[in-house]
């Protein structure tokens, strides 16, 4: 759909650590923060009438740090996905997630694969997880999943374009992201749906991650709807 609303919102939800540094807290206080923050921009995001949010929760290269934070992090999120599974349906929520899932702890995993199940029907705001992803692992997965089918005989190599790539991505039938949105200030994608931000617009704000609020999600979408998408093309 070509229109001036962005559809498909993805947020890189950077700055939780910081948020807490600042506040002379462990790093995981911060990621309790961020996780409310999510909450309410869930929130707003249904109620501005978002269709899709992909929020990057968990990159592949984040192991990299030190295994308490990480253990602690993944922890708060299964717990938070247990809890809080009557608010989403409540919110009529369809949740999804894209990543390499089954490289995660199994109490996570069991949490995910519940509120994905009992929300399936849902209608609402597809909330999109990045969990465990890295957008050139997705790409290379992509690839062997190809290689595969083409060795089967299912797939003719003359017939692989653009189109049928996209459908061996994690995130296979959902549009590209109309904006990504990247708070902590930093202006760089992190591995983030390397493939699929190809023409997606970029906003960034300064504000940490547990700082975020209903209002600033509501600037960077009008801030998108005054920006001149041309594609390549002119307008
Ligand atoms: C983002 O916040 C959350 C994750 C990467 C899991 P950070 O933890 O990266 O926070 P900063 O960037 O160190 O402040
Ligand atoms: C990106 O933030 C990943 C998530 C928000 C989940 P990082 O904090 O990991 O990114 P870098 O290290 O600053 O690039
Ligand atoms: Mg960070």
């Amino acid at each position: 759909m070509v229109d001036n609303f962005p559809h498909h919102i993805a947020i890189i939800m950077d700055g939780n650590g910081r948020w807490a540094e600042r506040r002379g807290l462990p790093r995981i206080v911060g990621h309790r923060a961020g996780i409310k923050a999510a909450e309410k921009v869930v929130k707003a995001s249904q109620d501005l009438g978002v269709k899709i949010l992909t929020l990057y929760t968990f990159s592949t290269e984040n192991w990299k740090r030190p295994k308490k934070e990480v253990s602690a992090l993944l922890k708060i999120l299964a717990d938070f996905l247990r809890k809080d599974n009557r608010h989403i349906l409540k919110y009529n929520i369809r949740l999804k997630i894209i990543g390499r899932i089954d490289e995660l702890p199994s109490a996570l995993r069991i949490s995910l694969s519940r509120v994905i199940e009992t929300t399936k029907n849902n209608t609402g705001l597809i909330v999109n997880l990045a969990l465990n992803y890295g957008g050139r692992l997705e790409i290379v997965d992509a690839v062997r999943k190809i290689a595969r089918d083409v060795l089967k005989g299912g797939l003719l190599q003359e017939n692989i374009d653009e189109e049928i790539f996209s459908r061996y991505l994690y995130t296979a039938g959902l549009p590209d992201p109309d904006i990504i949105i990247r708070t902590g200030g930093e202006f760089r994608l992190s591995n983030f749906l390397l493939w699929q931000a190809s023409y997606s617009e970029f906003y960034v704000s300064r504000k940490l991650w547990p700082d975020f609020t209903r209002r600033d999600l509501k600037l960077a979408i009008d801030t998108f709807k005054r920006r001149e998408r041309r594609f390549g093309g002119v307008v």
